[in-house]
């Protein structure tokens, strides 16, 4: 069998641990042809390929980013002003003329989508989920969130020491534009005050009340952790984290700094944990192909390494719950999520 690897939407830790994953199980287990396609959709769009061996697989194990590129192209998604007419006839045209039995794509839920539709238009296909984000339904955890998980963790444990000694409020922003799962975690990892996700709506007054309340018990300062992807309450140019430090200035009067952690949560290698997951979503990634199970997403569901068909994401999210344990344990010791319950 010939065989396509490629990754798309926002790189993150993990991704060559799967190329590998795949690649190597592919080749020494399946005796398969294996081709990376470069630059996501764009390279199966633009015929952009290059050969994958054992020699060009090895030593990319703990090489953070995609030794592939990646690229946001959506080739489903109609635009005015796209050069190519069909896309989805180009790619289907490519693949024949390579002669791939089916294609790998890594990524987030854009391209578990593309995926989707590419398995309707008749295109073997294999989903490998990935995301900081953590947010692809259908499986427990995606790769990338526990190395985003150890950075931000890290780099909350680190303001703690410069908020003690300005006796300040430190607002830290981190990635999540629709779930708070990285937020929840590093917060509650990092021993958060106040914990801001997209999925619970906050009242900065409460925000407010408990900051002031920590302080009038003497503790000298305060972490507030805000997702990327929070709802404000107000339209405002400013990032949520710039936007919740100035209100919760005013209304307290306690110094307050935000800090954004931004792309340095996707950057570098991945922990050892992701390692594992990757490399286990990868061998079952070869291991489907070769029994020509196709049109499936790789995933784990109770520590198992399985898979779901991947038509059945079908748009949907895997959100933090209100009602989620770490949200509870995070209430019973008097973490703050922003909102009246305790
Ligand atoms: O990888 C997911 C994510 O980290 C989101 O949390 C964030 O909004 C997005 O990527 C930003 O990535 P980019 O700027 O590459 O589109």
């Amino acid at each position: 069998m010939k065989i396509g690897i490629l990754s798309a939407g926002g790189d993150c830790p993990g991704i060559n641990a799967t190329i590998r994953g795949v690649g190597k199980t592919a080749i020494v287990e399946y005796g398969m042809e294996v081709i990376g396609i470069n630059n996501g959709y764009s390279g199966l769009i633009n015929n952009d390929f290059v050969t994958l061996d054992e020699q060009s697989l090895s030593g990319i194990l703990t090489l953070g980013g995609t030794i592939l590129g990646t690229s946001r192209e959506k080739p489903y998604k109609k635009s005015e002003t796209d050069a190519v007419e069909d896309k989805p006839a180009l790619m289907k045209k490519n693949i024949e003329a390579l002669g791939l039995d089916c294609v790998v794509c890594i990524g987030g839920n854009g391209t578990q989508k593309t995926a989707a539709l590419m398995a309707a238009q008749g295109i073997n296909v294999i989903g490998i989920p990935k995301t900081i984000d953590n947010d692809v339904w259908g499986t427990d955890v995606t790769f990338g969130f526990d190395s985003a998980l150890t950075i931000a963790t890290e780099a909350i444990d680190r303001l703690h020491t410069t908020a003690n000694s300005h006796k300040r409020v430190m607002v830290i922003e981190v990635m999540g534009h629709t779930a708070g799962w990285l937020s929840l975690y590093a917060g509650m990892a990092s021993g958060g005050d106040v914990i801001l996700i997209p999925e619970i709506e906050f009242d900065l007054e409460i925000v407010a009340a408990t900051l002031l309340d920590r302080a009038n018990k003497g503790k000298p300062y305060s972490i507030v952790v805000v997702a990327e992807g929070v709802k404000l309450p107000e339209e405002t140019k400013k990032s949520p984290a710039r936007y919740v430090a100035k209100k919760i200035q005013k209304i307290t009067g306690l110094e307050t700094r935000e800090t954004i952690l931004g792309y340095i949560q996707r950057g570098g290698s991945p922990t050892a944990f992701d390692r594992i997951l990757a490399t286990q979503f990868g061998g079952y990634a070869a291991k489907l192909i070769s029994e020509n199970k196709f049109g499936q997403m790789v995933a784990i569901q109770g520590g198992e390494i399985t898979s779901l068909p991947i038509g059945e994401i079908n748009g949907r999210l895997r959100l933090v719950d209100n009602m989620h344990p770490l949200v509870l344990q995070g209430r019973r010791m008097g973490v703050c999520f922003g909102d009246k319950i305790r």
